[in-house]
């Protein structure tokens, strides 16, 4: 994603800035290494439209039908970010279903690009959704650690610094609490090689310079590393890539395809391998994104794991938490307490609401919040007040976790193995294969 240590989410943002101060309006650009909302015509920063990237994108936004579907099918409850609309959209995920339903083969992808040295809030959504369908679907999980791409994109990162990153990140990555049994989490520097590296080949074949520059933005300045990785990322979509944990028989192995759970600015790299994979006779991966939860300062700004009071780092102590979300966080109540009690507050806006809307389980009391801050009656200091609590308490848990990881769990996880899975306990038999 869109943050490097040391560089301000730079760019974009100040050209953005620019941009605004000659009121010109910029329309949103959502692309895996540039994500902004835009400048309307009065020059104010906007929050991306995820509805019309869903448009733009040509992905299908997930329905209260598809919800309904979902549950039938794995006998679970749909995770509080489907609920909400956090988790938004899809491609293919029917098909999962499906094989789900008759107890086919699939596997979960996730990857993320090692950049700093702790993760914050926002980049722990994907992995919470990703643990969740682990738990529920009960099948295998990689997890990719795109060291190459983060070295090849920003000129401050050197090998060893994306490497270290790349540790650091593993053991924040753990500490959501993946099953070892089920999980493979790589490096790309060092599980590059093998069936894997064939799969990146055949891919690469298949990728036309112009088509990068097209999916991607990229111009003749791009190094042709940035070019090459696009066929990295792809690859670890074919279940060929792991012979250890699906085996060697490629026929087979060929037709399981797997579910990627990625933030949506990730998109562009799967479309352009569900473009490829089935000249490749391989299945075309299914997709679930995900928003991004905002920056502390508000709709429009976002999350760098660079700039320190952007976000709630996973590292953050309680006091930490407590005095950004006082200080920072962008909140949607009025200027007076007596306006407050008037006009009441705009929970759409208010940043401590939104984390809780990502962060709390319980819907009534989610529905209870919001209508007594909307009605005035709840202040914006006591809506902090629950935002701090909720963010201390799944910081804290996750602290907890993550001081038991030591680095041979790391490198268990990391150990190219075969994995244990069950997958549907209870698979609906097709008619034509019963007895
Ligand atoms: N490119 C992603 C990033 O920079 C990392 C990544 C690789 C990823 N494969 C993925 C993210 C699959 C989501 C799903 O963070």
């Amino acid at each position: 994603m869109v943050d490097e240590p040391g560089q301000p989410p730079a760019l974009t943002t100040l050209s953005l800035a620019e941009k605004a101060h000659e009121k010109q309006p910029v329309n949103q650009v959502v692309t895996p290494f540039d994500v902004s909302g835009g400048v309307d015509e009065h020059g104010k920063l906007l929050p991306v439209d995820y509805d019309k990237l869903v448009r733009e994108f040509g992905a299908t936004p997930i329905t209260p039908t598809l919800l309904e579907r979902f549950e039938k099918v794995t006998g679970h409850r749909p995770h509080r970010f489907m609920r909400r609309g956090i988790v938004f959209s899809h491609r293919d995920l029917t098909a999962i279903l499906d094989r789900y339903e008759k107890g086919q083969p699939f596997y979960l992808y996730t990857g993320r690009g090692p950049s700093s040295d702790s993760m914050h809030v926002g980049h722990t959504v994907p992995f919470e959704f990703t643990k969740w369908l682990q738990d529920v679907f009960d099948v295998p999980l990689v997890i990719m650690m795109t060291d190459d791409e983060k070295y090849m994109h920003s000129a401050k990162v050197e090998v060893e610094d994306a490497k270290r990153y790349t540790k650091a990140n593993v053991k924040d990555i753990i500490a959501v609490g993946f099953d070892m049994k089920k999980t493979f989490i790589f490096s790309d520097f060092d599980f590059i090689g093998g069936a894997f590296y064939e799969n990146i080949c055949r891919m690469a074949k298949r990728i036309t310079i112009n088509q990068v520059r097209g999916t991607f933005g990229f111009n003749d300045s791009n190094n042709i590393g940035e070019f090459h990785f696009c066929a990295t990322q792809s690859a670890t979509a074919f279940a060929t890539s792991f012979p250890q944990i699906f085996g060697t028989d490629r026929k087979k192995v060929s037709s399981i395809p797997c579910l990627i759970p990625c933030a949506i600015d990730q998109d562009p790299y799967f479309r352009q391998c569900r473009d490829n994979a089935e000249k490749m006779k391989y299945k075309k991966p299914s997709l679930i994104h995900s928003v991004f939860l905002p920056a502390l300062q508000g709709p429009g700004s976002k999350m760098s794991a660079s700039v320190d009071v952007s976000a709630i780092f996973m590292s953050d102590a309680p006091s930490r938490i407590k005095n950004k979300i006082n200080k920072y966080a962008f909140s949607g109540g009025q200027e007076t307490a007596e306006l407050h009690r008037e006009l009441g507050g705009n929970s759409k806006v208010d940043v401590p609401f939104q984390y809780l809307t990502f962060f709390l389980e319980d819907d009534a009391e989610l529905e209870s919040i919001r209508k007594s801050y909307e009605s005035g009656e709840l202040m914006t200091g006591e809506m902090k007040q629950r935002c701090i609590a909720e963010l201390q308490t799944y910081v804290q848990g996750f602290q907890e976790r993550r001081a038991k990881v030591t680095d041979e769990i790391v490198a268990e996880f990391m150990r190219p193995r075969s994995l244990e899975w069950k997958g549907n306990p209870n698979p609906v038999v097709a008619e034509t294969t019963k007895k």
